[in-house]
């Protein structure tokens, strides 16, 4: 197996390119707007650099359209992920004009007049251009053992109460998109260290107290246990970056609060 290093994305070492619209074949109701796109190609020397890409953005409503238009009509090496256009797989988390948000759902009427600056999530390693190499991401999400862990199964369904049901909402709708723990300063700090100094980071720990809080859960002790740690819960110093970027609405920094209130509570 070929080992490959992948660079973080905060060093721009390489030239930009500049790919400016044929205004001489544009609509007359064209609006030109500039893309600036951080682009990191493992197979070449000019690495990493922000290319500009200037395109008619008056057919194009969400930043991740803008994004196509450019491979399709400008730039087909540009590289990215997006699967469901619809806010629901996550997987076209990246930084828009200094905020994570999810492409698909970012319009253009929030990008402000100027320019629009698109780069991977945060001090993640980088695979291509805005793909970050997200296995770290989803080894602490499966550490929190993501599953409902009973040791009582009925036969048939597992009823909750309509409370205890109501106690999920706010967490259950978390779509992994890695926007939350990658704006995170302590995350980027201490998220990379698998073992005993590492923080899991807003996202796992959301994840964390969905279980908590499920009522048809059986191994809550064992769950409070595991996040009893210094850095694994506690590396959270409540910057609420990770409230503040959720595009789905969701409140990390209240979730990792009722954790520790929990271990409170216990003793
Ligand atoms: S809590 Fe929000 S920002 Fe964080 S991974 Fe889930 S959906 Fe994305
Ligand atoms: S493409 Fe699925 S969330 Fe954006």
């Amino acid at each position: 197996m070929v080992e490959l290093t992948l660079p973080r994305n905060s060093k721009l070492t390489g030239k930009s390119k500049s790919y400016p619209a044929d205004r001489s074949v544009s609509k007359p109701d064209a609006e030109f707007r500039t893309f600036k796109v951080y682009r990191y190609n493992p197979d070449d020397s000019e690495n990493p650099h922000v290319d500009h890409y200037e395109i008619d953005v008056s057919d194009v409503s969400m930043v991740l359209d803008a994004i196509i238009k450019i491979k399709n009509e400008v730039d087909p090496t540009l590289t990215f992920r997006r699967s469901c256009r619809e806010g629901v797989c996550g997987s076209c988390a990246m930084n828009i004009n200094g905020s994570n948000t999810l492409a698909c759902t970012k319009g253009m009427d929030e990008c402000g007049s100027g320019d629009v600056a698109i780069y991977p999530l945060p001090h993640q390693p980088v695979v291509k251009d805005l793909v970050t190499d997200l296995s770290n991401f989803y080894r602490q999400h499966a550490a929190i053992q993501p599953f409902l862990q009973s040791t009582n199964l009925p036969e048939e369904e597992h009823l909750q109460s309509e409370d205890d049901r109501e106690k999920l909402n706010g967490l259950y709708e978390c779509i992994l998109c890695a926007s939350c723990s990658t704006s995170c300063p302590s995350y980027w700090w201490n998220g990379d260290k698998e073992g005993e100094d590492e923080y899991l980071g807003p996202a796992a720990l959301l994840q964390a107290y969905r279980w908590l809080q499920d009522s048809r859960d059986d191994e809550k002790e064992q769950r409070l246990d595991y996040l009893e740690d210094n850095f694994r819960l506690y590396r959270c110093h409540t910057i609420m970056n990770c409230t503040q970027v959720c595009p789905k609405g969701l409140n990390p920094a209240e979730a990792i609060a009722g954790i520790k209130k929990m271990l409170v509570e216990r003793g």
